[in-house]
């Protein structure tokens, strides 16, 4: 198989004078033929200027670089869309997919023999995995690892669970307007990620325990000199496996990686995002993500990282107190240590050289869980057919059960427009329901599950309530809320039958939600919305790539990828 400059040749149907083409055009470059005989690693640059999560990664690029020539093989550095999650119109999720087709194929249509992925703010890690299973590229993750905590009179801060937390009071109006203005300022203070355990944290976490980076980079700290150490020793294995011609993509993500991934997930109080990124990644590889394998893991993994939301520290202490190796240590009779990693070796191989005996309050021992089960379950019930999703290790206890009278938004518009409503029918013990906010309703399922409490409510001090939609929600955000409802509203999914005054019962024991209205009066209200279609869903596009999306995109239980880049193209299901 060809390899360096010869791989993937331009089509002029005449080989030799390709190469002696795209060689001619490279030595503009300044390169020698000494140079371009290497090995050749492609370096995935996502730095951009809208992206502060990504600020750190001309450092890391120059580090990763270093590695690959101290090792002998050319770094080619190439950029890729990079996608921020406060600067991704009208949610990052929606471009998602756009930078899982624009990595995977510049991973394809560029010759290099191995590839450095650099990825962090949310949808990142995520679109790149996607990438580097259908591109089988010898692949190498570097998360950009997370901020530093910030501080506000005496208060550790951390984005975004204290941003949420801190907004909340500003609308109770326990916070005034020129003290939240100096929180603004203290929030996010360096580059990296969100440094609670939000999809970014949980993300980098995964790709570590699936082997797919180096031990221990997916928590030190973006600012720190152990991560442009561990860009360098990436870019030096990436050499290796450019050598080598693997370990691909392909052999490293197996079904028992994915079930680790999963069983980290659970352990570490997870961002419920994670889950529908497994599952895309995992479907580019014809693995099934089943969710009842899911649940019932969660009844066997605890949740042992004390980070917030679900406990009390940031991803800076759980990197100080031992990381995902020291993790491992307590996950090891659930996890498949037989998995291998990038380096070659199987995960109880990095066990084996994990030191366990450091003092540590932050990653607990089987026996002294955060929470005796999981971070997510997963709900069935007559609104979820096809599953939702709640992060119990981030609810309320005593709304675990709960039956409630339904205050239903039809869209995020009506739902800006009357949450705030001083006229509102509302009261602490109802269900909040949002409609049309799923993967074609919305459209691009945004982290709009996270509901706002009506602002007559907060101010009263509520602080949480049962909250019900087919959006996501970010994995930094605390409260009793059901998401990913499946089928979503717009495709006539039972949410979309829900009308103001209904009643709805969660049961979390039972992993149920359900509308307790009778058979006959769905049935009615079902023949409406045939004839009807939904109110409140975002219009048809008719160009690009928003109609691309809305044309392909799967429901949250197949990930969300377009059909037409899972194998066997799957038929979109109402
Ligand atoms: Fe980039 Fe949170 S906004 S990781």
């Amino acid at each position: 198989m060809a390899t360096g400059m010869k791989k993937g040749l331009t089509s002029y149907g005449d080989a030799e004078f390709s190469l002696f083409l795209r060689k001619a055009f490279i030595k503009a470059m300044g390169l020698s033929d000494d140079a371009l005989a290497r090995p050749i690693v492609g370096i995935a640059n996502t730095f951009s200027d809208y992206n502060a999560c990504h600020g750190n990664v001309p450092r890391l690029v120059e580090a990763i670089k270093r590695g690959v020539m101290l090792a002998g093989g050319l770094p080619m550095e190439f950029p890729t869309i990079s996608i921020h999650e406060s600067f991704a119109w009208p949610t990052s999720m929606f471009l998602r997919n756009l930078m899982a087709m624009d990595t995977e194929e510049m991973l394809r249509a560029q010759p290099m023999d191995s590839v450095v992925l650099i990825g962090g703010c949310d949808k990142t890690i995520p679109a790149q995995m996607m990438a580097a299973a259908s591109a089988d590229v010898p692949a190498v993750f570097v998360p950009v690892g997370p901020m530093l905590v910030g501080h506000h009179r005496g208060e550790t801060l951390g984005a975004c669970t204290d941003c949420r937390r801190l907004w909340s009071e500003f609308r109770g109006g326990r916070i005034d307007a020129v003290e939240i203005e100096a929180i603004n300022e203290r929030l996010a203070p360096t580059a990296g990620t969100c440094m609670v355990m939000g999809t970014a944290s949980t993300m980098a976490c995964i790709v570590e325990i699936m082997g797919l980076a180096l031990p221990h980079s997916a928590t030190i700290p973006a600012t720190h000199a152990d991560r442009l150490r561990s860009a360098e020793a990436s870019g030096t294995v990436a050499v290796a496996m450019a050598k080598s011609g693997g370990p691909k993509p392909s052999e490293i993500m197996s079904a028992a990686a994915f079930r680790n991934a999963l069983v980290v997930m659970q352990a570490i109080g997870g961002s419920t995002n994670a889950l529908i990124h497994l599952t895309a990644a995992a479907g580019r590889l014809g693995v099934q993500i089943d969710l009842d394998a899911v649940d019932a893991l969660g009844r066997e993994v605890p949740v042992l990282v004390d980070l917030k939301p679900s406990g009390q520290h940031y991803m800076e202490h759980f990197h100080w107190a031992g990381g995902v190796p020291r993790l491992m240590h307590e996950l090891s009779g659930v996890l498949n240590l037989e998995a291998r990693t990038i380096e070659g070796r199987s995960l109880r191989e990095v066990l084996g050289a994990v030191d366990t005996r450091e003092a540590q309050d932050v990653i607990r021992p089987r026996g002294e869980p955060i929470s005796a089960q999981g971070s997510v379950v997963v709900l069935r019930g007559n609104l979820a057919p096809r599953g939702a999703i709640l992060k119990q290790s981030a609810a309320t206890p005593r709304l675990m059960q709960h039956t409630g009278r339904a205050v239903v938004f039809d869209s995020l518009d009506d739902m800006a427009a009357r949450v705030d409503s001083p006229g509102l029918d509302v009261t602490a013990d109802d269900v909040l329901v949002l409609k049309n906010a799923g993967p074609i309703g919305a459209p691009g399922m945004p982290e709009a599950g996270y509901l706002p409490i009506p602002k007559k409510l907060a101010a009263q001090g509520v602080k949480d309530m049962v909250r019900l939609s087919d959006a996501r929600m970010s994995g930094t955000a605390f409260g009793t809320i059901v998401l990913h409802m499946t089928p979503e509203a717009a495709l006539g999914g039972p949410l979309a039958m829900i009308k103001n005054g209904d009643s709805i019962r969660l049961d979390v024991t039972a992993r149920r939600i359900d509308l307790l209205v009778d058979e006959a009066e769905l049935a009615r209200r079902q023949a409406d919305f045939r004839e009807h279609g939904a109110s409140g869903a975002a219009p048809v596009p008719d160009r690009g790539y928003a109609a691309l999306f809305h044309r392909s995109v799967l429901q949250a239980d197949e990930g969300c990828d377009f059909d037409f880049l899972v194998p066997g193209h799957p038929a979109r299901r109402p």
